[in-house]
């Protein structure tokens, strides 16, 4: 039976008050802290992805700490394993974000279970695939994004083709939403709502490294870069750091030594999500091996200079951590 949610319901259905997501980040910086916060804000908390252990411990404490919100999870699909998607399933998650990849019979197997499924998309034609796949949304990333990117161009100008394969069916913008005037903006053309990584990266209650958190808030400049892609050798979005200047080209993209060893290590990402905390001792400015792993709270700030800080354009207007119920409320139009 075909059954998905047309844009109308999709609020409805989430028990959402705002138009308003908080976009799942990985590595363990958007916990169960985060996405609670975010969804007693009246708006659509999204765990990122952990191991499958973490991620259903995760799940109950957002239940209990957010007691009749959705519950959202954002599947990696390079580093998915089975467990991760047994445990959305088993514990009945009311949304599944896809992201960056596609696996065959994914989706009718999660919407089986009655989860709804959003797909993170930048281009017509991946928005083509997870219509025809039985995606219930989509979220379209622009290039302007934080973090991994499936975005090719600025988000308000891939809106309108993403809308356009997507029928009735709902779609998010992710990428360059800072506060409820950018909300107000993607919603007049047509999104049925918005996702948003950096601004909520910028909470107390985001799990990231505060000095992290503090290059954000000076940030004069993005890169797009591959650099950061041992396993996982995909563009992704970050601010310059002693890693960046000594092994980015000025295009950005990595030179060619690290770009080598990323391409090489591609097939370590079958072996899954794993703790690669120990991975990231290793790195160094000075070793050209860059795991896509940010610097999460409680590792040394000096880390900041060899991990991915990963953050969109808004970086440059964002100048404040604020709590996360704080966040919903600035990115919800009046
Ligand atoms: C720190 C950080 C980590 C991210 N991790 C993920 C992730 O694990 N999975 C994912 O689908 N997107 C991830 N993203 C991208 C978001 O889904 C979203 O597209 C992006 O944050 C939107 O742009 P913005 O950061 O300008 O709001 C991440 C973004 C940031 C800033």
């Amino acid at each position: 039976m075909v059954r998905w949610f047309p844009m109308v319901d999709v609020l409805d259905r989430l028990r959402l008050d705002v138009p308003v997501a908080q976009a799942g980040m990985g590595g363990g910086i958007a916990g169960a802290a985060l996405a609670a916060a975010v969804a007693n804000a009246g708006g659509l908390g999204t765990l990122g992805l952990v191991t499958a252990r973490q991620l259903r411990s995760a799940i109950d404490q957002v239940r209990a700490k957010a007691p009749g919100r959705a519950v959202a999870v954002n599947l990696l699909l390079p580093f998915l394993h089975r467990g991760h998607v047994d445990v959305c399933v088993r514990a009945g998650v009311d949304v599944v974000v896809l992201a960056f990849g596609e696996k065959r019979g994914l989706i009718g197997h999660l919407r089986d279970a009655g989860i709804v499924v959003f797909v993170m998309v930048g281009t017509r034609k991946q928005a083509l695939r997870a219509v025809a796949g039985g995606a219930d949304g989509l979220i379209a990333q622009g290039r302007e994004a934080g973090g991994h990117l499936v975005g090719t161009m600025p988000a308000l100008d891939f809106l309108p083709q993403a809308l356009a394969v997507a029928g009735q069916r709902p779609v998010f913008l992710a990428g360059g939403i800072a506060d409820r005037a950018d909300t107000s903006t993607a919603l007049a053309a047509g999104a049925s709502g918005v996702v948003a990584g950096t601004r909520f990266l910028m909470t107390d209650e985001a799990n990231a490294n505060r000095a992290y958190q503090r290059r954000i808030i000076n940030a004069d400049k993005t890169i797009e870069t591959n650099l950061f892609g041992f396993s996982w050798p995909l563009r992704h979005r970050v601010l310059p750091n002693d890693a960046t200047r000594r092994w980015c080209r000025d295009d950005g993209m990595a030179k060619a030594v690290p770009a080598v060893f990323n391409t090489v290590s591609g097939p370590l990402s079958l072996l899954g999500y794993f703790e690669a905390g120990p991975l990231l001792r290793l790195q160094s400015p000075g070793r050209p091996l860059f795991t896509p792993l940010p610097p999460v709270a409680g590792t040394p700030d000096s880390w900041v200079e060899r991990a991915a800080l990963y953050a969109g354009e808004t970086a440059l207007r964002i100048g404040e951590i604020t709590s996360a119920e704080q966040a919903v409320r600035d990115l919800t139009p009046e």
